[in-house]
């Protein structure tokens, strides 16, 4: 826990202003790997908490090619985007910071501008990630697409926190399994892209094909210790740092809610990835209806047990 605490902080100093107290932000990603589960609205809702909660709030909606987290809080077409970002029409992402019709809750949107954002060249998702560490706020929650392409993951890996945000359907869970596991694969290459024999070992875990196979996450770190004491010794401590926080969405039932506690004990198993499994979110077709009336604010003022669950999660993020 510790170490995920340490990391969640990132301290900047804005620019001229070296000697100010340190400007304090807490990153979170919120992916899945499936579309449809409620990332946006579970995004909006801790985003929304946190606001009220008086903390600077900074929503990025990441879901590039299927922005809606404008439409989502009633915004119909944002004057700025993170469009402008990319083509170097504002200098950092500080300028493409929208207001809200929330206190606190300050947007940066994907905009409509969908063909230019769906898929960004390698530079320019770098240059978000440069860009996020001096935005100004006390939280920040990026918004993420579905599926597990390298621009969502390399998201995911980049903020200290994680969330997953899972419905009970057996695909869903599978897909958020998938997501973790191309996650954590994706980082250790990156951390070794420079060591070919342990980029090997990794390929051998993620390549089904391949004749000598590492079944898992304990596994590949035996090999890279036969090699190497110390490589072995970082990816140990690489992997307890990826620390995941699951939320069940949608569930109907208690059965539903139990599938959180298998991806736990699926991603302990295989990928030694610690998994805390959050309060589950019920189904409630209110939600709909607040997304549809685009009133955002309804979900967190019901006594629906949608927004008791919504309260439990935003104080477990607030303490992480
Ligand atoms: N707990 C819930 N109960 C009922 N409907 C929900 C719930 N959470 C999300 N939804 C609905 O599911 C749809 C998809 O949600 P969204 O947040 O857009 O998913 P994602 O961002 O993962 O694609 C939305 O129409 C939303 O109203
Ligand atoms: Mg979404």
């Amino acid at each position: 826990m510790t170490v995920q605490m340490q990391e969640n902080v990132v301290r900047t100093n804005p620019p001229g202003e070296e000697k100010s107290t340190p400007l304090v932000q807490k990153m979170w990603s919120i992916g899945g790997g499936k579309g449809g589960t409620g990332k946006s609205f579970v995004t909006l809702s801790l985003g929304i908490r946190m606001a009220r909660m008086g903390k600077k709030v900074v929503i990025i909606d990441a879901d590039l090619g299927g922005a809606n987290m404008h439409t989502l809080l009633g915004i119909r077409s944002p004057d700025l985007t993170l469009n402008d970002f990319l083509e170097k029409r504002a200098a950092t992402l500080n300028q493409v910071c929208i207001g809200t019709p929330i206190d606190n809750l300050n947007l940066i949107s994907g905009g409509d501008d969908i063909l230019n954002l769906a898929n960004p060249k390698y530079s320019q998702k770098e240059r978000i990630i440069r860009n996020l560490k001096k935005l100004e706020a006390d939280y920040i929650f990026l918004d993420l697409g579905a599926g597990t392409s390298f621009n969502i993951l390399d998201f995911f890996i980049y903020t200290p926190g994680k969330i997953i945000v899972v419905s009970p359907f057996p695909t869903s869970v599978q897909n958020a399994y998938g997501f973790i596991k191309s996650a954590l694969y994706r980082h250790l290459s990156r951390l070794f892209a420079r060591n070919n024999e342990i980029l090997r070992l990794i390929k051998r875990l993620i390549d089904p094909g391949s004749e000598e196979r590492i079944n898992s996450t304990v596994e590949l770190i035996a090999a890279v210790d036969k090699l190497d004491t110390a490589s072995a010794a970082l990816m140990q401590k690489e992997v307890e740092a990826f620390q995941i926080k699951l939320i069940v969405n949608m569930a109907k039932s208690d059965e539903n809610k139990k599938v959180g506690d298998i991806i736990k004990i699926v991603a302990d198993k295989y990928l030694g990835v610690d998994v805390e499994v959050l309060k589950a979110i019920p189904f409630d077709a209110l939600v709909e209806k607040s997304i549809l009336l685009t009133k955002p604010l309804l979900f967190s003022d019901t006594g629906s047990e949608v927004s008791a669950s919504l309260y439990e999660i935003a104080s477990d993020i607030l303490k992480a």
